[in-house]
């Protein structure tokens, strides 16, 4: 075997989202030692010393430090991983770019498409790699939906459905965390799970171009929680009640670019971050004149497809992820064996690692989250305005426009 590539790691965050992307890349090397890549994990910063000192002591990165502005200036580290909340991403990501380092960056790219254009530009100006927290579309199911989407099996795409549903803070006394604050997050579900959907929806059938959309908050104020403690699952009885900021649930209905036959495919998107009983329900549905299938993050390794109509086994069908959908066999030797969140953030690890060693460009990019960040953006202003919204088309991205 020849000498791997050593890549320094440098984190900025070490909450939920830091602690997930330190393992993926020091799962890379078990997971893909074909690629001969070996991140090495240089420095992590966060501004709860508990967090800086986990960082180093438990996670394994050589230094630790409060202030985010050594990792980026740090000599060792060649590429970044910003997990910190929505309001410095912006700032993170556009000093990453200028400092000539790589960055994996969590979605959304700050509080909205003004911040996730600027770290764009910064980004094309450096010309450096930029990889987004987007998970789903690596689930090795929906590598296998976008191929019988894109192979015609489902026949013309007509129209779709996707719901986003979370619980996480379906209790009143949930906890407000910076998620609920437009300073610290921008807007609400909207930035944190529609987007994901957005892409999703990008990715597997094609770009948005329209938007008519509604929102509303449910529950109006939470008990506060400090920054850099718990979790937003937290539940906090007894404590002093901030405002919620941003909106709860969010839904859409929205037209796609028109395809070859000059029908576009139309559906509805929603998402909640309240939602009682779905605990993490991230759906989809893609209907076809030929087919149609189903997706459902709580049922990750599953695909439901049905294909013809006609004969006697008509409707839906079940079928787990196995080898030869997506990375699976990377992780597992058969189907049945599932995989888990964490494995969609190995294989996001490895999309963004072999795109900075330049083997391939295969991860989602900065492109990708400005397309998001327009549809957030869209069914926001049409919230308030009761209009539909036309979104103007985002070039580059790496899956969106076909
Ligand atoms: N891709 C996904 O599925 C997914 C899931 C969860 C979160 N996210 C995204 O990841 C990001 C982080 O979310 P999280 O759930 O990990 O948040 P978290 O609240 O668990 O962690 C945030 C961390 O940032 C630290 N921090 C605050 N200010 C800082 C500063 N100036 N410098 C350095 N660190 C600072 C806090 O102390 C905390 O440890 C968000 O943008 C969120 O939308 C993505």
């Amino acid at each position: 075997m020849s000498t791997p590539t050593e890549i320094g790691v440098g984190l900025v965050s070490v909450g939920w989202m830091g602690k997930v992307h330190s393992r993926a890349y020091q799962s890379v090397p078990v997971v893909y030692p074909e690629l001969g890549i070996k991140p090495r994990l240089v420095i992590a910063a966060d501004t709860a010393q508990s967090r800086a000192d986990y960082a180093r002591d438990v996670l394994g990165y050589a230094e630790s430090t409060l202030d985010y502005h050594e990792v980026l200036n740090h000599p060792d580290v060649d590429v970044v991983s910003i997990c910190a909340p929505n309001f410095l991403h912006a700032e993170i990501g556009i000093a990453a770019a200028q400092a000539g380092k790589a960055f994996w960056i969590e979605k959304p790219v700050g509080r909205g498409v003004d911040e996730t254009l600027a770290v764009e530009a910064a980004a094309n100006a450096a010309g450096v790699v930029s990889s987004i927290g987007f998970n789903y579309r690596h689930a090795p199911a929906i590598e296998k939906a976008k191929q019988l989407v894109s192979s015609g099996a489902l026949g013309r795409i007509t129209n779709i459905r996707g719901t986003f549903f979370a619980d996480y803070s379906a209790e009143p006394n949930g906890a407000l965390s910076w998620r609920f604050t437009r300073a610290l997050a921008g807007s609400g579900v909207l930035g944190d799970l529609m987007g994901h959907l957005a892409d999703l929806v990008h990715y597997v059938v094609g770009p948005i171009a329209e938007v008519s959309g509604m929102t509303s908050t449910i529950h109006t104020h939470r008990p506060i929680q400090q920054m850099g403690t718990g979790t937003h699952f937290d539940v906090i009885e007894g404590g002093e009640l901030g405002p919620v900021e941003n909106e709860d649930y969010v839904a859409m209905m929205v037209r796609f670019r028109n395809d070859a036959e000059g029908a576009g495919a139309i559906g509805t998107l929603e998402a909640s971050r309240v939602a009682v009983g779905p605990r993490a329900a991230y759906n989809i549905e893609i209907y076809g004149t030929e087919g149609s299938l189903k997706w459902d993050f709580e049922r990750m390794n599953e695909l439901e497809v049905a294909i013809g109509r006609t004969g006697d086994l008509q409707g839906y069908q079940r079928v787990m992820a196995a080898p030869g959908f997506g990375d699976f066999a990377h992780f597992q030797p058969g189907a049945g064996t599932s995989m888990g969140f964490d494995d969609l953030k190995v294989i996001e690890a490895r999309k963004f690692l072999e795109s900075v060693v330049g083997v391939r460009h295969v991860n989602s990019n900065i492109h990708d989250a400005v397309a998001a960040a327009r549809v957030v953006d869209a069914a926001e202003r049409s919230a308030e305005s009761g209009q539909w919204i036309r979104l103007e088309p985002t070039a580059g991205v790496t899956a969106a426009i076909r």
